[in-house]
């Protein structure tokens, strides 16, 4: 009944695992964490009906007294994590609209940043609304004083109807333009648009690109428009007091004209919305979504963070963030650990928002074979025509990088499934 002779001899004590170590560098082990910071400014000199984010009007004292909240939340952190020792890649300003509060409180955050956190010669972006106002010199001066090295500025459409009529913009068109021709010559320039809005057709669409690109910067996002729950939009779509979106076929037509017509003024995509000229990427993109994904440490009210193998998000209301903080606790409203197949599945769920999956370097990092994990899962999306399998990749289709979501959710596990992505808007009530 026992056949001993398949055993091995008893000459392990088995206590060590992975045990195919072989040389490695000294830090890998004690390296310090890689990550990209994300400071959330909740605030806006005025709102817009399409936005899901977490933001408030402006108020200049709640402002100052959420800067020094800010500070007591990285002071707080850093009780529990050694902050300096944390490898800042890049830094993100984003909001609400950063570039509204005062030359004086943008000075702050940053000098905020500098007395808690190591960083030097890295990508700094602070997000900013092309309103024709919100940037001026003195902000550009602080800006400057402290090495912020890329603006990213909410335009949306430069077709007057849409900024007006439509997204009910609190500036015009012309105010966009003259933002983006103040900032150009000084700063790395990020445009936003968003696209396939309601009524917008082809022609529309074509206009805005060739307009944003003749201004040559550096790098262009387009984001299809989306009717978020708990945004006004949707209800207004509803009662008819605006028109309904095009379809998602309409919207396909819209993606292949925007690639052509950004391919043809010399910029490509890396992202389904990301447009960049070659060597122009934003590296907080790639840190995001790229594979091994950073870990990302967002602060402020209504923050997402993706910190130690969790997925979190902050108390979302300013005066609720101030006194958790206050009370000396670490701001965490909600958030999910990732377990061993959502770190996995993270890889692709994330990773294919660049594209492509290598399949060497997912089985490096997870041990997994991808085709034969996910062999079913392979089969569906080459069947649907959202990617091609190749022997050492799978990479996108144009069809998969116009629905790269469902290229993503394919790889959902079964907890996962039906769950949207959380916004702002989901959490700004009491
Ligand atoms: C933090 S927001 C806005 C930046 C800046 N406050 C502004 O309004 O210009 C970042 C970007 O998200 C995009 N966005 C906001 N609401 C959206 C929606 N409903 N669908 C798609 N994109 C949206 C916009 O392009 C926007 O510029
Ligand atoms: S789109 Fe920009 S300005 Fe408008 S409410 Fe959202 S964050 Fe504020």
């Amino acid at each position: 009944m026992y056949d001993l002779n398949k055993f091995d001899e008893i000459e392990d004590c088995i206590r060590w695992y992975p045990c195919n170590i072989s040389k490695i560098d000294q830090e890998v082990v004690f390296g310090p964490k890689t990550v990209s910071l994300y400071v959330h400014i909740p605030f806006c000199r005025g709102g817009c009906f399409f936005c899901p984010f977490n933001r408030y009007i402006y108020d200049d004292k709640v402002v100052d007294e959420y800067l020094g909240a800010l500070e007591l939340e990285i002071k707080l952190i850093n009780k529990r994590v050694n902050i300096k020792n944390l490898k800042i890649s890049t830094i993100w300003i984003g909001g609400g609209t950063p570039s509204d509060l005062l030359p004086e409180q943008i000075d702050r955050i940053f000098t905020i940043l500098e007395d808690n956190f190591n960083y030097k010669n890295i990508e700094i972006i602070f997000e900013g609304i092309a309103d024709g106002s919100s940037f001026n010199s003195e902000k550009v001066k602080i800006l400057k004083k402290h090495k912020v090295n890329k603006i990213s500025l909410g335009v949306q459409s430069l077709n007057e109807h849409y900024v007006r009529n439509i997204l009910k913009r609190r500036h015009h068109a012309l105010d966009a333009k003259k933002t983006i021709s103040f900032l150009k010559s000084k700063f790395f320039i990020n445009t936003d648009f968003m696209y396939y809005l309601p009524g917008q057709n082809i022609a529309d669409l074509e206009k805005d690109i060739l307009e944003i690109t003749s201004t040559n910067i550096n790098h262009i996002t387009f984001f299809p428009f989306m009717e978020i729950e708990n945004t006004p939009i949707p209800g207004l779509i509803k009662k008819g007091k605006l028109p309904k979106k095009a379809g998602k076929k309409t919207y396909f037509a819209m993606y292949k004209k925007l690639l052509s017509i950004m391919h043809s003024k010399g910029y490509y995509e890396y992202t389904p919305y990301h447009f960049a000229k070659k060597g122009k990427e934003i590296q907080y993109n790639i840190n995001r979504w790229g594979f091994p994904q950073k870990d990302i440490l967002g602060l402020g009210a209504g923050a997402f963070s993706f910190f130690n193998e969790t997925s979190y998000t902050n108390v979302h209301l300013v005066d609720e963030y101030i006194k958790c903080v206050k009370k000396n606790k670490i701001p965490i409203l909600a958030g999910k650990r990732a377990n061993d197949l959502e770190k996995i599945t993270r890889c692709i769920v994330l990773g294919s928002k660049l594209f492509e999956i290598n399949k060497t370097k997912f089985n490096e990092i997870t041990g997994i074979d991808i085709d034969k994990y996910f062999k079913n899962e392979i089969k569906d999306l080459v069947k649907k025509g959202l990617i091609i399998n190749l022997k050492n990749k799978f990479k996108l289709t144009t069809f998969g990088k116009a629905f790269s979501n469902e290229v993503s959710k394919t790889f959902y596990t079964k907890e996962n499934k039906g769950f949207r992505q959380p916004v702002g808007a989901d959490f700004r009530r009491r």
